[in-house]
């Protein structure tokens, strides 16, 4: 991995001779190649307290860098996640929408250095540090034609996401003008951040809706294993590695893209219900049937160990198909879509009696990503029996933003 202090250095609590085993292990949810730097950062202040800061609350990912922090980085998932749609209050300015951009940009560079902002709640986390703090700041489809936004200027690959076979969507958890991400590795760290922006959105925009999930814990079993969902499957083992020669523009829109979402990502959030009771009741088989990977290691039903590549054409000795013909992973398999791929990096939900995932997908391009796999599984995927897509969203996520500037710069200033 090459180094660049520049984007989402690493500041605390890893090495760089770690990370390079984290990801020879694949395990970690990616790294964009050449932006790891594990030296501390000269312009990182002390958090309050910051002598008694713990490991997992000292941890700070950068906020600067080519491309925005929370969509890849060097550590597994953040422990806790807020995801969250605004939309812009009427009658809101260009201006408006553009001071708005400032004040987000602004608290979260200072929140996620674990710097206190002067407010009068700075107190709720004090001595927490940041804990791996993201925030990841974008734009729905609807926000284009508001705020003196030509609807002209939305890209062609932030379209509403067509209606799926089986969606059982409650509109009320759906879409939005702008979309949030905040995750962090403390509970009260997200609920602070995820406060300060709905406070600081006040007269411009309010929230639409939110949505929160959780992932192991840091420092609860291996940095470099691969998570599991709350259905107990190893999940996350297939996505697009850092080493892989087409990571960034699997993940990230490049030059031909509208200048705000270079080095962009496109957002895809979709909250799927897990039909435990009925999981459950399926013997182990069936359940290894229906993913296409057996639950004690994830590793697939045509060779041993999770890392194992695939043989979706293999067949048992009565000449049918190990991989079953609708097992998730045959049918949302790049080779199974034309090449589509996407990042997958989503916390499981807890809601009443409800549990499942909220299911976070990165991509370059959705077209190219989530919707023609979605298109496929819909309808088709064993495992889709088992689950309903009850909430559906998806943002333009621009580039990152350098020294002094603002998240959506280039879009609120290229009109
Ligand atoms: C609650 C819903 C879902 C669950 C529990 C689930 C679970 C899994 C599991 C266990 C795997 C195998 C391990 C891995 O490679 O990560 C997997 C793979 C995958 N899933 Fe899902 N998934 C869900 C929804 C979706 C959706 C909605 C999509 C996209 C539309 C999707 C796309 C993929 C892809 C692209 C792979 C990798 C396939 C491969 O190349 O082998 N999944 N999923």
């Amino acid at each position: 991995v090459q180094e660049s202090a520049e984007d989402h250095p690493v500041e605390a609590g890893i090495g760089r001779r770690q990370l390079a085993g984290l990801f020879a292990a694949g395990a970690v949810g990616a790294l964009v190649g050449g932006t790891v730097a594990a030296s501390a950062s000269a312009d990182r202040a002390p958090a309050p307290n910051s002598a008694s800061l713990g490991d997992v609350g000292a941890r700070t990912i950068a906020f600067r860098g080519e491309h925005q922090a929370g969509i890849v980085s060097p550590y597994r998932p953040q422990a806790h996640g807020w995801v969250a749609a605004f939309d812009l209050e009427p009658g809101v300015t260009r201006d408006g929408l553009r001071d708005l951009l400032q004040r987000w940009t602004q608290a979260a560079e200072s929140l996620t250095a674990g710097r206190s902002l002067g407010a009068p709640d700075d107190a709720v986390v004090a001595g927490l540090g940041p804990a791996a703090l993201t925030v990841t700041v974008g734009f729905g489809p609807s926000i284009f034609g508001k705020a003196g936004l030509a609807v002209s200027a939305r890209p062609e690959a932030l379209a509403s996401l067509p209606a799926f076979a089986g969606d059982a969507l409650d509109p009320a958890l759906c879409d939005g003008d702008l979309g949030v991400v905040v995750a962090a590795d403390d509970p009260v760290v997200v609920a602070h951040a995820a406060r300060v922006l709905g406070r600081l959105a006040a007269g411009a925009a309010h929230l639409r809706w939110q949505l929160s999930g959780f992932n192991a814990a840091r420092g609860v079993g291996s940095e470099i294993a691969t998570g599991r969902n709350l259905m107990g499957q190893v999940d996350g083992t297939n996505n697009p590695q850092p080493a892989d020669v087409d990571f960034e523009t699997k993940l990230f829109a490049g030059s031909s893209a509208p200048a705000f979402m270079r080095g962009g990502s496109y957002l895809v959030v979709r909250r799927i219900r897990m039909l435990l009771d009925n999981w459950d009741g399926l013997a182990q088989a069936q359940k290894e049937r229906f993913v296409g990977r057996r639950l004690s290691d994830g590793s697939p039903l045509t060779g041993s160990g999770e890392r194992t590549p695939v043989d979706l054409g293999a067949r048992g000795a009565d000449g049918s198909l190990v991989i079953d013909a609708n097992a998730h992973i045959r049918l949302a398999a790049p080779s199974s879509n034309g090449g589509a791929a996407m990042l997958r990096r989503g916390f499981s939900y807890v809601d009443g009696p409800a549990q499942g995932l909220l299911f976070l997908a990165w991509q370059a391009d959705p077209r190219h990503g989530f919707i023609p796999v979605q298109q496929r599984l819909a309808g088709n995927d064993l495992l889709h029996t088992v689950l309903r897509h009850e909430s559906s969203a998806i943002f333009a996520m621009p580039g990152g933003t350098g020294a002094g500037g603002y998240l959506g710069q280039s879009l609120l200033e290229s009109l």
